[in-house]
């Protein structure tokens, strides 16, 4: 599957209608609501995240980059956003940022570049907001090496109760303020049914947040 290479990045990609989606004023607040939780604790979270992103990354719904500063000066990120208002903030960072950062508008279901083009994929805080998690996992193991890394910084569902069928219950009201992120997915087990293999996971805040080392398991077989 040819959708351009990765050498394109920074260039204006043609998206079709359904590539974007609108925040709504979301962008503007973003950071200024991050910002006491970046300071208190995931900035440290991010940082951890990032010295294992080397090579070639590609960063999913990257919003308005609060990821790119974090990545090593030498690495070459790639960061998919679809949303205008959070992909001008991203870009500014970007050019910020030690590490050579492109941002492109884009979808985590439709990623724009060819098989094996990645040596880690990041999300962070991403995966609770895709419309469709299952296809945007096919698509970054489709576009990650074999054995490449799946690095994620989430908030999941909760694994117990009553914390579990509160966040179902608050999921939709969450949703529709907090621009289509959603409470209650349950991420680790949506990236093992697309095929990664959970090298690492480390839990936070009794549990709501994950982060997670998972591998391509494409061709890990044959690196053992
Ligand atoms: C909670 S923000 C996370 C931003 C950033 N990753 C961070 O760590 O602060 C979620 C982002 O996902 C983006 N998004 C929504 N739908 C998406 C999709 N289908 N593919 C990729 N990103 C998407 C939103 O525009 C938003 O910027």
């Amino acid at each position: 599957m040819n959708r351009g290479t990765p050498e394109g990045r920074g260039k204006s990609l043609r998206m079709d209608a359904r590539s974007t989606t609108r925040s709504g004023g979301h962008a503007a607040l973003y950071d200024a609501v991050m910002w006491p939780a970046e300071r208190a604790a995931v900035g440290a979270w991010r940082r951890r995240l990032a010295v294992e992103a080397r090579g070639r990354v590609l960063e999913i719904a990257a919003g308005t980059g609060a990821q790119f500063r974090w990545y090593a000066p030498g690495t070459e990120v790639t960061a998919l956003e679809p949303d205008p208002g959070m992909l001008g903030r991203a870009r500014r960072r970007a050019a910020g940022a030690a590490a050579r950062v492109a941002a492109v508008q884009g979808r985590a279901e439709e990623v724009p570049f060819p098989d094996g083009s990645f040596d880690a994929a990041v999300s962070a805080f991403g995966l609770c907001t895709v419309s469709d998690p299952a296809a945007a996992l096919l698509e970054l193991r489709r576009v990650l090496v074999s054995g490449g890394a799946l690095l994620l910084l989430e908030h999941v569902h909760l694994a117990w109760e009553p914390g579990r069928t509160l966040q179902r219950r608050a999921a939709p009201a969450w949703a529709a303020v907090a621009g289509g992120c959603r409470l209650d997915r349950d991420t680790l087990s949506s990236a093992r049914e697309a095929g990664f293999v959970l090298v690492r996971e480390r839990t936070h805040v009794a549990g709501w947040i994950v982060e997670a080392t998972l591998r391509n398991a494409a061709g890990l077989r044959a690196e053992r």
